[in-house]
């Protein structure tokens, strides 16, 4: 099945798609989108704007300022979503499915991450909603934390999937739902073994949830450019993450979350969460792939689950990645603030041609 070709000097691979972007807007958005669309032919574009993309219309828009930062002659498609609220109402998802550019709907629990404060604070409250985006096959995208603050941090995924995640998917066992960024065995298990036709459940992981456990966040001291939410875990945790993403189930897609902030929003007292990897994401993902000796699963991960779990063509044009070490620029210029990409500085053993 897999077209792959690799040698110990190369990995030629189907083009990839990114299920899992935030690219933002602005100076930003033109500094970061060149180096999603060198790598990635579509992206999944998160709607976790300040104020948030609740509407089709404002979908639209934002796709078209995305479309106008592309370089010249660069192709590149932005798969829209819209960001759930309590109130959206189920008419949206009529005309979001109607648009044919919006590809699905993000919840975010209200509180959980960068920009969520808008989000849902109670999911039945969209029980409406949630039925329209059955019927239409909308996907809904999931961020899978509780807020409850008397939940330990590194315990909400895993509780999520019991207080939320699984009574959703019994309330609507037809709903296409992508568990975000999975970060735990808990909910690789969960995707791995549940009961779900094909098609209808999917998880994302990122380059840096299989390329690093929790210590990264605190060797020698505290490194904000490791802080994303959900946060990194234990090894053992990782070591499911890599099982399932090279184990070929077409459940497991690849989504990088990338999610630019300004170096000084990271190094402060109160940091934000996310991590910039648009620059070098399948140089990341093929060393995660390589150190598990399963570089001939990348393709499938990256290029063909994702888009059959979406409904879309996989894509045509190759691309090529060569074994080669090269160094991360500390940090990239985005008007008068840059943005340090992870593992800035320190040197690389993949390149994208
Ligand atoms: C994301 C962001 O900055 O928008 N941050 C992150 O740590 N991943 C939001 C998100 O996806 O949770
Ligand atoms: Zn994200």
């Amino acid at each position: 099945m897999t077209t792959a070709q690799s040698s110990s000097a190369a990995l030629t691979l189907t083009r990839p798609d990114d299920w899992h972007l935030h690219v933002r807007d602005g100076a930003m958005l033109a500094a970061v989108l060149p180096h999603t669309a060198r790598q990635f032919a579509r992206a999944i574009i998160m709607p976790n704007l300040k104020p948030p993309v609740t509407t089709t219309a404002q979908a639209e828009a934002y796709r078209a300022r995305i479309v106008a930062a592309l370089p010249p002659g660069v192709q590149f498609e932005p798969l829209m979503t819209l960001y759930l609220t309590d109130n959206t109402p189920a008419d949206e998802i009529r005309r979001a499915r109607a648009s044919g550019v919006v590809h699905g709907v993000k919840l975010y629990p209200a509180g959980a991450t960068t920009n969520s404060d808008a989000g849902v604070t109670d999911v039945m409250k969209c029980a409406k909603t949630l039925e329209a985006m059955q019927d239409a096959g909308m996907p809904l995208l999931v961020h899978g934390e509780v807020t409850d603050s008397a939940i330990d941090l590194f315990d909400r995924e895993k509780v999520f999937i019991e207080r939320v995640m699984e009574p959703l998917r019994r309330a609507f066992p037809a709903l296409k739902v992508v568990f975000e960024h999975i970060t735990t065995k808990d909910a690789a298990d969960y995707v791995r073994d549940a009961d779900a036709a094909p098609g209808l459940l999917g998880a994302t992981i990122t380059a840096h949830h299989l390329l690093y456990n929790r210590n990264a966040m605190f060797i020698g001291g505290i490194r904000p450019h490791y802080y994303c939410l959900p946060v990194l875990k234990r090894e053992t945790h990782r070591l499911a993450l890599v099982e399932a993403a090279t184990s070929g189930n077409p459940r497991f897609f690849l989504g990088t979350d990338s999610a630019p902030h300004p170096k000084g929003l990271k190094q402060q007292a109160c940091g934000c969460a996310g991590c910039y990897t648009a620059l070098h994401a399948l140089e990341l993902y093929a060393e995660a792939f390589d150190q598990a000796g399963a570089l001939e699963r990348l393709e499938g991960f990256a290029s063909f689950f994702g888009a059959d779990f979406y409904g879309l063509p996989r894509n045509s044009e190759q691309i090529t990645l060569a074994r080669e070490s090269w160094t991360l620029p500390d940090e990239l210029m985005v008007g008068d603030a840059s943005v340090v990409p992870l593992g800035g500085g320190e040197a690389i053993g993949w390149r994208l041609r």
